[in-house]
Order: C-alpha cells, then sequence, then structure tokens
C-alpha cells in the first residue's frame, strides 16, 4: 500500500475541485469548511523567506508543491487572504464568467496590488488546469504538472525545479510524501530550504529521513499548530480523531473541537539551523487573523519608514 493511504480515507476526498479550469469551485467549497491555512501560515512563511534572504542575500525563489491555483503565491506576493479571494470567487457576477474571461479579469487584479517583494514562485501539481491557470493569471513564474509520486520529472522541467531556493507545501503533504521530496531534491545542485505545514495525522519522519540523506536538518516547531480546516461531517471527524488517536496524538483542546490542525516542519543545512534555530526566526502571533482592525501601522524599513494610521 502506498504510504499515506490508509490515512488518507479518513479525509474526505475533494479531487474534482482541484481539476476545474479557474478557483471557483476550490474557493466554493474549501471556503464553506473554513480552510484557512495559507492565511494562518502565512505571516510564517514571510519570516523565513526574510530569514532565507538575510542569509544568502537573494530574493529565494519557492517551489510550491501541491501549489492547485497559486493561492500561497497570490497570499504571499500580495496583501491579499484567502478569505479574501473566497469573496470576490463568491460574487454571483463572477459565477456567471467563462473561465477565459475570469483568467483575464484576474490577471488585472493581481497586477493592481503592490508586491511584496518576498518571493518569485514556481509550482507543481498534478493538475494541469489548476497550473494552467496560475501561470496565466502571473501568481506562479512558472509551473510543472507531474506526479513525482509514480513518475520521474519530465526532464524539460527540471531546470525548473532546480531554480528551488525553498520548497513550500500547505495541504499538501498526505498526497505527497517522501517520494517527491526525494525526487526533486535529487535534480538539485544547491542545498534549499523545505517549508511544510503538515497535518498533525500524517507523521512527519520518512519525509525527513529523505530530507536527511540529502544533507538536511528537520526541525519543528514546538508549541504552536495551525488550523487547516474544520471537519466537513460527522464521519470525518470521528474518523479522522479515531486515525489520530491509534498514532497516539492527544486530540485534546485541538482536532476534538472540530478542526484539522497542522504542525510546522523547517528543514535546512546544519550550518542555516546553527546560525539561527527555527523558534528564533519564527514568532506566531496568535489572534492577528481575527481583530476587527489596527489604528496605526509602521511601513517600509530603515530610514524609510513611515506610520500610517489604518482605515480599518
Ligand atoms: C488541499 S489542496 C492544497 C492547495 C494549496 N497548497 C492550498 O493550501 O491552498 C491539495 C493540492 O495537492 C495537489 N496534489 C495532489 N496529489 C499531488 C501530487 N502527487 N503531486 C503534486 N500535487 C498533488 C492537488 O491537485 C491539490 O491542488
Amino acid at each position: 500500500m502506498r504510504p499515506f493511504a490508509s490515512l488518507n480515507a479518513s479525509k474526505a476526498n475533494f479531487d474534482d475541485i482541484y481539476l476545474q479550469d479557474d478557483p471557483r469551485g476550490y474557493f466554493s467549497v474549501l471556503g464553506a469548511l473554513d480552510y484557512i491555512i495559507p492565511d494562518v501560515a502565512a505571516p510564517v512563511i514571510r519570516q523565513i523567506l526574510a530569514a532565507r534572504k538575510r542569509r544568502y542575500d537573494t530574493i529565494p525563489t519557492v517551489l510550491d508543491i501541491g501549489c492547485s491555483y497559486g493561492i500561497n503565491a497570490a497570499v504571499l506576493r500580495y496583501p491579499l487572504s484567502f478569505r479574501r479571494l473566497r469573496r470576490r470567487y463568491a460574487n454571483p457576477d463572477m459565477a456567471a464568467l467563462s473561465a477565459d474571461d475570469l483568467a483575464r479579469l484576474d490577471r488585472n487584479y493581481y497586477a493592481a496590488w503592490p508586491q511584496t517583494g518576498s518571493a518569485r514562485f514556481i509550482g507543481l501539481d498534478v493538475s494541469a488546469p489548476a497550473v494552467r491557470y496560475a501561470v496565466s493569471v502571473g501568481l506562479l513564474e512558472e509551473g510543472v504538472v507531474a506526479n513525482l509520486e509514480t513518475s520521474a520529472p519530465p526532464p524539460h522541467d527540471i531546470e525548473r525545479l532546480r531554480r528551488a531556493d525553498v520548497i513550500l507545501s500547505t495541504g499538501c503533504i498526505g498526497y505527497v510524501t517522501e517520494r517527491t521530496f526525494h525526487a526533486v531534491l535529487e535534480e538539485m545542485d544547491h542545498a534549499p530550504w523545505v517549508v511544510s505545514f503538515v497535518l498533525r495525522m500524517f507523521p512527519y519522519d520518512a519525509i525527513a529521513e529523505a530530507l536527511a540523506r540529502h544533507g538536511l536538518v528537520t526541525e519543528r516547531l514546538a508549541g504552536a499548530t495551525f488550523v487547516q480546516r474544520r471537519f466537513r461531517d460527522i464521519e470525518e471527524f470521528t474518523r479522522c480523531l479515531g486515525t489520530l488517536e491509534k498514532l497516539g496524538i492527544d486530540t485534546a483542546g485541538l482536532e476534538s473541537e472540530g478542526r484539522f490542525q497542522a504542525e510546522l516542519f523547517v528543514s535546512r543545512p546544519p550550518a542555516d539551523v546553527q546560525a539561527a534555530p527555527l523558534a528564533e526566526i519564527v514568532k506566531v502571533v496568535s489572534g492577528r487573523n481575527r481583530t476587527v482592525g489596527t489604528r496605526y501601522v509602521r511601513v517600509g524599513r530603515g530610514e524609510h519608514t513611515q506610520v500610517l494610521h489604518a482605515p480599518s
């Protein structure tokens, strides 16, 4: 049996929404389940990208594994959120558009936002339509359509995979295993950082071991979990709690309250870990996404900072 196959059986299957020509179905179905991992992960990923930039002095290229419609790129490259995008796609006037018309509007929509400049993005996904959309609206510079669980990377894509400085995934471990990571790392001629948000029901050991064989040390961020989404129905809830309990994981106060919880694993070369352990580069701010608004913000860096009155 494939690794994770039996664990995956506890989770609801959403394959059809990953395969549409545009992200409306994705936002509608996962939005209704309060899918939120791209939003809760984004502030943490930004800190990791900033740490990577400080250490290597270049803007990193992120390879988003299981990139889907480029949502991580959207929330990391622009001041956007999954929640905000969901509202955009839920608009009834948007529902009437063809996928091509939507892509044309989306290209303009994304181009109209200021960029954070935190990273460049390339994506890997099995879904050709999702990758096509993400590239066509400008969220991804390039995309690779492949299933590295079952086959080697297409030769013409190897150069693309090689460009990655940071390999990111949210909501994708379980669909992908150590095979995908090994396949990407085998092609690389430099050591990337690997940043994975992983549901607690999927043990990360085999992936951490595969990464160790490529010279990377894995740290888990202790004392923090990240909400992925709520359980779809009572069957999914009871199956997943049963799976977690069989793995010896205490669900009290976490999954027992009705939401999937992910943990953060970051793998890096030993010298990078020694220079700045994960706990030093990442701070988790609870409640950041829950307040109505702030009154003041400071923008810019160094001499160029300004204090602004923030509209709420
Ligand atoms: C829950 S979605 C997560 C999408 C995105 N990362 C996010 O958090 O919004 C899972 C994605 O994994 C993709 N996927 C499934 N199997 C995969 C594989 N073997 N290799 C790459 N991507 C895969 C699906 O097509 C889907 O786009």
